[in-house]
């Protein structure tokens, strides 16, 4: 039979990876709780129309690379390509800001984006996504952004830039999007097909554009601070001051709009020089309005996500990806065997790591496999130690051998187990 591959773009997370991963969403539980943030799970999918207001319609996200599909109703459904959207959603739908004035999400789980597969770019990523809704104050922007930096350090990250802008709000973008728009006719037919189309659809994209001769028009675009009003320009001032007393460095990016159009005010970009093209490894900002804008109150919002194949891409290779057994039981005949099936399964009740082979093999290929499972101990009990009711525990590391009593075995495996623990 021909064999069934995943699907481009979309990989599998395997045993040996797991400790890693596992470790870099617990430092992520560990360091948000500290900052007061409780977790939320969000569903995989949700209606279409959720994304398309939530992150824009012209975004290259709802435009190119949102997986949708009608369900069998005909009601249409997109796997989330993002958490932000979906976690307002239930913000809303169970009425939170009745009962808290300010509210601390987080959330861990796969996103879906059908983007050209490529080194750090994948089709299903993991996303470790943070919320803050309710406090619109510049304290709050630098907050979310210093224990950011202290979870990509906690998790091993030591080598990151932070990049941050204002993107300026409702009052003062549209001046600042018309002085683009002015510009960029100028140099209209310079410009790749697809900023062209731009320039009428959602102009600021074109900042995104990775053209070089895009690059070149935009490096001599108005820039943002130039247009930003009082409030925005104080709100951004206090939340470079609140960075510089935490100790945070940064770097200002005027050219950074972000991929989605939500954003207000204050954007950050967290990039490695570890990665290659795709060196973002996080990425957030402010989006007040977006909550009543999706149907709720009008509350403040602020969050960002950090991507975890870039993140656990930037971390030394772990070499020590094997699995840890307390002890192997080796097991020698019928009887042995039926003995040692009960053993292992007792000392696993006891908080044990036991395994065993089942089929009758030789006590040197029962060792071999003991030493693969990185056994501590292994237990040998063959017809004639159950004759003699013992059996012989050996040290895999010092291959010391003693003996045991059949009858007693359970609680003497378990205390010499635990002292070395
Ligand atoms: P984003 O910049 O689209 O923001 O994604 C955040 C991070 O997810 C990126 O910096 C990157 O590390 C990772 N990422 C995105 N696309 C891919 C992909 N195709 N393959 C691998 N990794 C990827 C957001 O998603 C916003 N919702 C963040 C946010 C939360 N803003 C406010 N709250």
């Amino acid at each position: 039979m021909e064999k069934i591959t995943s699907i481009k773009g979309i990989k599998d997370i395997l045993p040996a990876d797991s400790p890693v991963w596992n470790h870099v969403e617990s430092v992520a539980r560990q360091t948000f709780a500290l900052f007061g943030f409780r977790e939320i799970r969000v569903p995989i999918m949700e209606k279409t129309e959720l994304f398309k207001r939530g992150i824009g319609e012209t975004t290259d996200i709802v435009e190119k690379e949102m997986y949708t599909f009608p369900d069998r109703d005909d009601e249409l459904i997109t796997l989330r390509p993002e958490a932000t959207a979906g976690i307002i959603r239930a913000y809303i739908e169970h009425n939170i800001h009745t009962y808290e004035q300010t509210t601390k999400l987080f959330t861990i789980g796969p996103m879906f984006r059908r983007e050209r597969p490529q080194k750090g770019r994948f089709r299903q990523f993991h996303q470790i996504n943070v919320e803050l809704f309710g406090e619109n104050k510049p304290q709050a922007d630098a907050e979310i952004i210093f224990m950011l930096t202290h979870f990509l350090r906690s998790a091993g990250i030591a080598d990151f830039s932070l990049e941050i802008n204002s993107l300026g709000c409702k009052k003062c973008r549209p001046a600042f999007s018309q002085a683009v728009v002015a510009h960029l006719k100028g140099v209209q037919k310079s410009l790749c097909p697809n900023c062209q189309r731009r320039i009428k659809t959602n102009p600021l994209r074109v900042f995104d554009c990775k053209t070089d001769i895009c690059q070149d028009i935009i490096h001599k675009a108005p820039k943002i601070h130039d247009f930003l009003c009082r409030e925005c320009e104080d709100h951004f001032t206090e939340v470079k001051s609140s960075l510089t007393d935490l100790g945070v460095l940064y770097y200002v990016n005027p050219k950074m709009v972000r991929g989605l159009d939500y954003y207000i005010r204050t954007a950050f970009e967290v990039k490695s020089g570890a990665l290659g093209a795709q060196n973002a490894i996080a990425g957030g900002g402010r989006y007040d309005g977006l909550v009543s804008y999706l149907g709720g109150p009008d509350v403040a919002g602020i969050g960002f996500a950090v991507g975890m194949e870039r993140l656990l891409a930037c971390l030394p290779q772990n070499e020590n990806k094997s699995v840890k057994t307390d002890i192997f039981i080796s097991a020698l005949g019928a009887a042995a065997q039926k003995k040692a099936f009960l053993l292992t399964n007792k000392l696993r009740l006891a908080g044990v790591t036991a395994e065993m082979d089942y089929s009758d093999k030789s006590l040197k290929s029962q060792m071999k496999l003991a030493d693969k499972l990185n056994s501590s101990f292994a237990l040998i009990l063959g017809d004639k130690e159950i004759e003699e009711n013992v059996a012989q525990l050996r040290n895999m590391n010092s291959k010391e051998q003693q003996r045991l009593p059949l009858d007693k075995l359970t609680d003497a495996l378990i205390n010499i187990l635990k002292e070395r623990h």
